[in-house]
């Protein structure tokens, strides 16, 4: 495996590759669910690049961009034996070199200023720019993303359509804890208290997809219902919504295929989630 800190590097590398290329974009502090998307990425492309970057423009002033875990070492270690060939780990120099003010930006306004865009503003506008930036440095065939994170992964598939860009986007499903907590490096922030406690988001998730399954078609009541106990149970709760899967409007009754996404704080921990359901659509 080579470790690249340079953008020429990169490209040298990437211009050697032969065969199809997978890019599994990363801010380090790699867990299972990271590891994940290196093992589809393995499965399905001849090379695999992976990259390590704490993007400081999705992080707001007040949010927690300079005590992120930065564990380089280990994340590298998981990377080697999972089979990663390059690994792409810039610093914010290499990635901003003129400074992050009035940088060209992308925008995917349709989708990013709803539940996390409204709690985080400007947040996805810095993940779509370094992500653009990224498929251009790596110009992989495929790149794979956390459902974990499932407006990102919207926002990013449509990135890619809406400017034309060659990648596939490949969703991967997300990876749990046993009691059901989905994995995430902001889960280390947590108390031991409130890690027992933190499952029921997605708890909470599930009595809605259940609830939906059985025929409920009162949405707004079951997320607030869910938002409601979540509260009682001490989380200061951003969202709990039931949208339409890949629009991430309100659905109606047309609407094929639904998420229901959730974001609460616990403590110095935002943790977000989401699962699927389906509604039959009527013929
Ligand atoms: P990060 O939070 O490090 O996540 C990197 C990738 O891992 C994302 O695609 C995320 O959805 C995925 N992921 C995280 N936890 C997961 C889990 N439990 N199961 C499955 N996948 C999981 O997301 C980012 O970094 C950044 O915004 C980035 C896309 C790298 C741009 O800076």
């Amino acid at each position: 495996m080579e470790v690249v800190a340079e953008i020429r590097a990169l490209r040298e590398r990437r211009e050697a590759m032969r065969g199809s290329v997978g890019l599994v974009p990363t801010m380090g502090n790699l867990h299972e669910g990271h590891l994940a998307l290196v093992h589809e990425a393995r499965q399905e492309c001849a090379n695999v690049v992976a990259t390590i970057f704490v993007n400081p423009t999705q992080f707001a002033p007040n949010e927690d961009f300079a005590s992120y875990p930065r564990t380089l070492a280990e994340d590298l270690e998981r990377l080697e034996k999972a089979g990663v060939d390059v690994v792409f780990a810039p610093d914010t120099a290499e990635m901003y070199p003129r400074g992050r003010e009035r940088l060209t930006t992308v925008s995917v306004p349709a989708l990013a200023d709803t539940l996390c865009g409204a709690a985080r503003p400007g947040h996805f506008d810095g993940v779509a720019t370094v992500v653009a930036k990224l498929l251009h440095l790596a110009a992989p065939h495929r790149a794979f993303f956390g459902e974990k994170d499932w407006q990102q992964l919207a926002i990013i598939q449509a990135m890619v359509r809406d400017l034309d860009m060659a990648t596939q986007i490949v969703g991967v499903p997300t990876v749990r804890a046993g009691d059901g907590l989905a994995l995430s490096s902001r889960n280390q922030y947590l108390t031991p208290d409130e890690r027992e406690l933190a499952p029921l988001i997605f708890r909470k998730l599930c009595d809605v997809r259940d609830a939906v399954h059985r025929g409920e078609r009162n949405f707004a009541r079951l997320a607030a219902d869910a938002s409601q106990d979540l509260a009682t149970a001490g989380f200061h709760v951003d969202y709990v919504a039931v949208r339409d899967a890949e629009r991430l409007v309100t659905p109606d009754s047309r609407t094929p295929s639904l998420r229901i996404l959730a974001a609460a704080r616990l403590g110095r921990a935002r943790l977000i989630d989401n699962i699927g359901a389906d509604v039959a659509v009527p013929s």
